[in-house]
C-alpha cells in the first residue's frame, strides 16, 4: 500500500464568491483525505485559489478596486468558508503568494531550458471566460466550451511546443489507464489528442495581473501554466530551502487532482505536457466529477442560480450538507441540488435512520445497564438474528472499503445505511425495551446481547461514515465512551471490538428532526443572500445574428428583415418542425466538399449522421461534445453521397452568410425538445 496519498482540490477562481458547486469538490476531497488519514496513511490535503489572468484583472475594474483588494477579499471568504466546513486542508495556496510566483518562474525555465518554448505570434481567437485559446475560430466566434463570443488576440508571445507531445500524452492514456477517471473523460480526452495538437501561447503581452516571464518582464504567464503549477509550488517546488524540497520530494507526484469536468482538458493534455517538458514526475489520476446543478442548469454565478452553503450550514448544519452532496450525487455524473431533496435526506437518514439508532441504543444501554457496554450472552445462546447483525457488518466494511475507494460514495453510503436499517428493523424486532420488563436472569442475558450488538454495529457504522459527516460521528464516538474518533485506526476496524464495560459518555441526539418550514427558511436566507440577477455581461445579447440553418442546404443568405405581418406562419406550422438538443460525438470533413463536415450526432434518442454546411467556419475537432439544435423530422438527403439525417440550427453571420452555430448558456439535456 502506498505510504502517501497527496490530494488537490482544483484552486477556485476569485471572481466569484464560493457556491455550492465548489463545496462540492472540496467536501469530496475532505472525505477522502479523512478516510486515507484514518488507514494510517500519511496524507496531504491542498485547496487555494486561482487568482491571475484576465478575468480576475477585469472583474476587479468592474467592482471598482484592485486586482490585490479583490483577491484578498474573495480568497478569504473561500477560506472562512473551508474553516466553517471543518475542511481538514493541510495548505491553502494563493497563485499571488511569492512561493508560488518563485516556482511558476522556475517551471517556466525548466520548460524552456529543455527545448520546448519559442517566441513566435499569435493572432486568434481568446475566450477570457475559460482563459482558453480557441482554435480555428474567426473574430466574433463563439467558445466552444462555454458558448460565449471570444476576443481577437494578436501579440507576441512564447510558445509551448505542445505538438511535440502528442504520441506521449496518447501513450501515458494507454499504459496508465486510469490517469483519467472516468472512462467517458478518457476517451474525450484521446478523442481530442488524436484530432492533432497545435502548439500553445503560454504568455501574454497585453495583460499586467500575472506572473513576469523569467528574462522577459513584458511578458507575463499564461494563467493556466501558472494556476496548474500551484500543485507543486505549494509542496515547495522552486524553493531553495531544503525542508520545502524534502516536503515536494516526499508527497509529489500528486495521487490525485480532483477536478469538475470543464477542466478535464487543461488537467489531462496541458498539465502531463508541460509536466514532461519540465522532466518532472506526473500524477497518478486525474479524477472529474460533474456538475451539481440547480433549477437544471449548472449552479455558476453568470447564471444567477448558485446556492450558499452557508444557508445550509446556518439551519441544518455541515454534516447534511456533506451527506446530502455524496449521498445524493453519482460521483462523475451531473446531480441536481434541491432544498425539498436536502430535508427529506436529512430527516430519512440521518435524523430518523441514524439518529434514532444512536440514541435508542444508548438511551437504553443508559437506563439498563447504567450507562455501561454490558456482557452479551456466549456464543451458543446468540440467535440466527444475532449473528446476522454480526455477519452484515463484516460484510459493510468490506464493500463500504471497496465502493468508496472506487470513488461511488454514494453507493458506499448506501451499504453504510443498508446496516443501520438492519440494525433498527433487528431493534424493533428483538424489542429490548419489553425483554427489560421481565427481569430474569436469562432475559437479562438477551437484553445483554441485544444492546451489545447494535451498540457494535452503531461503533462500526460510526467509524465508516467518519470521513463523510465528521461532526456528528465524532460525538456519537464519544457518547460510546471512545474518546477521539480522529485517532482511531479504520484500517483495524472489525466486528467484536467494543470493550465490554466501556463507560458511555452522556447521550444526546444528534440530527433533531426539521419541518417542512425550514426549506422556507433556506429558501428566504437565499434570496436574502442573493443580489439581484444581473444579465451576465458577456452573454450574446445584441448580436446581429438572424436565425437561418445550416445543413442539408448551403448557409441562407441573411435575411434583411423579420418575415411581414401576412407573410407569418401558425404555431401549427411551426410545431411541424421537430427540433431537439444534439451533442456532436463524431465530426469530419467530407472527402472533397471544402464546406460539409459529416457529423454524428446524439439525440437522445439515437445517434444520427448529419451533414452540415460549416467545415469552413468549425474545425471537426472543435466540435466534439458540443450542444447543438437538431432539427430531426427533415426527410434524409445525400450530400456528396453521404446520407444526412437531419439539420444543424446556425445564425447565419455578414454577407457571406457564416455560420455560427445555435447553442445554450446553460446545460441542457442531450434530447430536450425546443418549442
Ligand atoms: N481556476 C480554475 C481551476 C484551476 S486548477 C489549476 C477554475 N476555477 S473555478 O472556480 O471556475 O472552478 C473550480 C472548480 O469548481 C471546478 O472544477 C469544479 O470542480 C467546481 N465547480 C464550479 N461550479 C460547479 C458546479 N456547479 N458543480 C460542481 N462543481 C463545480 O476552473
Amino acid at each position: 500500500m502506498a505510504d502517501k496519498f497527496y490530494i488537490t482540490t482544483p484552486i477556485y477562481y476569485v471572481n466569484a464568491r464560493p457556491h455550492v458547486g465548489h463545496a462540492y469538490t472540496t467536501l469530496v476531497c475532505d472525505a477522502m483525505a479523512r478516510r486515507k488519514r484514518m488507514l494510517g496513511v500519511d496524507t496531504f490535503f491542498l485547496t487555494g485559489t486561482d487568482e491571475h489572468g484576465q478575468k480576475i484583472e477585469r472583474s476587479a475594474a468592474d467592482a471598482g478596486v484592485t486586482p490585490r483588494e479583490l483577491t484578498d477579499r474573495v480568497s478569504g471568504e473561500f477560506r472562512a468558508l473551508w474553516d466553517r466546513m471543518k475542511i481538514s486542508y493541510d495548505d491553502y495556496i494563493r497563485t499571488t503568494e511569492a512561493r508560488h510566483a518563485r516556482g511558476v518562474q522556475e517551471m517556466f525555465r525548466r520548460i524552456r531550458d529543455n527545448g520546448f518554448i519559442y517566441k513566435g505570434s499569435y493572432t486568434g481567437q481568446y475566450c477570457v471566460y475559460d482563459e482558453l485559446y480557441v482554435d480555428a475560430a474567426g473574430a466574433g466566434a463563439l467558445c466552444p466550451e462555454c458558448g460565449r463570443p471570444t476576443e481577437t488576440v494578436s501579440e507576441e508571445n512564447y510558445f509551448f511546443k505542445l505538438s511535440a507531445f502528442e504520441d506521449k500524452l496518447l501513450r501515458l492514456y494507454t499504459e496508465q489507464a486510469d490517469f483519467i477517471r472516468p472512462e467517458t473523460r478518457r476517451n474525450e480526452v484521446i478523442t481530442f489528442v488524436r484530432s492533432g495538437l497545435r502548439d500553445l501561447s503560454i504568455s501574454r503581452s497585453s495583460i499586467s495581473w500575472g506572473i513576469p516571464v523569467p528574462d522577459d518582464p513584458q511578458h507575463v504567464i499564461y494563467v493556466w501554466l501558472d494556476a496548474l503549477s500551484n500543485y507543486c509550488t505549494a509542496l515547495g517546488f522552486g524553493s531553495p530551502e531544503p525542508k520545502d524540497q524534502q516536503r515536494f520530494a516526499r508527497y509529489w507526484p500528486a495521487d490525485v487532482h480532483m477536478i469538475g469536468k470543464e477542466i478535464v482538458r487543461f488537467h489531462c493534455v496541458y498539465w502531463p505536457a508541460f509536466l514532461m517538458a519540465a522532466k518532472l514526475p506526473l500524477p497518478r489520476s486525474i479524477i472529474a466529477h460533474g456538475w451539481l446543478l440547480f433549477e437544471e442548469s449548472k449552479m455558476s454565478k453568470s447564471r444567477g442560480n448558485i446556492v450558499h452553503p452557508q444557508t445550509v450550514l446556518d439551519v441544518l448544519g455541515n454534516d447534511a450538507l456533506r451527506y446530502f452532496l455524496l449521498r445524493e450525487v453519482v460521483f462523475g455524473q451531473d446531480g441536481g441540488f434541491s432544498f425539498d431533496a436536502l430535508v427529506q435526506r436529512y430527516n430519512s437518514d440521518l435524523a430518523n435512520d441514524l439518529g434514532n439508532l444512536a440514541s435508542r441504543t444508548l438511551t437504553m444501554i443508559a437506563r439498563y445497564f447504567r450507562g455501561e457496554v454490558p456482557y452479551p450472552s456466549s456464543a451458543a445462546t446468540r440467535t440466527p438474528a444475532d449473528e446476522a447483525i454480526a455477519r452484515t457488518a463484516q460484510e459493510t466494511i468490506t464493500a463500504f472499503g471497496r465502493l468508496w475507494d472506487d470513488y461511488q460514495f454514494s453507493r458506499a453510503l448506501e451499504a453504510a445505511w443498508g446496516l443501520v436499517a438492519a440494525v433498527n428493523k433487528y431493534l424493533v424486532e428483538n424489542s429490548p425495551w419489553a425483554v427489560a420488563e421481565k427481569g430474569d436472569d436469562e432475559s437479562r442475558a438477551r437484553l445483554a446481547t441485544i444492546l451489545y450488538t447494535s451498540a457494535e454495529a452503531l461503533r462500526v457504522v460510526t467509524a465508516l461514515v467518519h470521513p463523510a459527516i465528521p461532526e456528528a460521528t465524532a460525538r456519537i464516538w464519544t457518547q460510546l465512551g471512545l474518546g477521539e474518533i480522529a485517532q482511531f485506526r479504520l484500517s483495524a476496524l472489525q466486528w467484536g471490538q467494543l470493550q465490554l464495560g466501556t463507560k458511555l459518555g452522556p447521550v444526546e441526539g444528534v440530527f433533531p428532526r426539521a419541518d417542512k418550514s425550514v426549506i422556507e427558511r433556506m429558501l428566504e436566507m437565499e434570496r436574502e443572500r442573493s443580489k439581484p440577477a444581473a444579465p451576465p455581461a458577456d452573454t450574446q445579447a445584441g448580436q446581429p445574428a438572424t436565425q437561418a440553418a445550416v445543413g442539408l442546404a448551403p448557409a441562407a443568405p441573411a435575411p434583411t428583415a423579420t418575415a411581414t405581418t401576412e407573410s407569418r406562419i401558425s404555431i401549427d406550422d411551426f410545431a411541424k418542425v421537430e427540433m431537439r438538443v444534439g451533442q456532436i460525438k463524431v465530426a469530419e470533413k467530407v472527402k472533397g466538399a471544402d464546406k460539409l463536415l459529416r457529423l454524428e450526432v446524439d439525440i437522445g434518442t439515437e445517434v444520427r449522421q448529419v451533414v452540415a454546411g460549416i467545415a469552413e467556419a468549425y474545425a471537426p475537432e472543435t466540435l466534439i461534445g458540443r450542444k447543438v439544435v437538431v432539427v430531426v423530422n427533415l426527410q434524409a438527403r445525400k450530400l456528396r453521397g453521404v446520407e444526412s439525417n437531419g439539420m444543424i440550427v446556425a445564425a447565419s453571420v455578414g454577407e457571406k452568410g457564416t455560420p455560427v452555430l445555435a447553442g445554450f448558456l446553460e446545460d441542457v439535456p442531450v434530447g430536450a425538445k425546443l418549442k
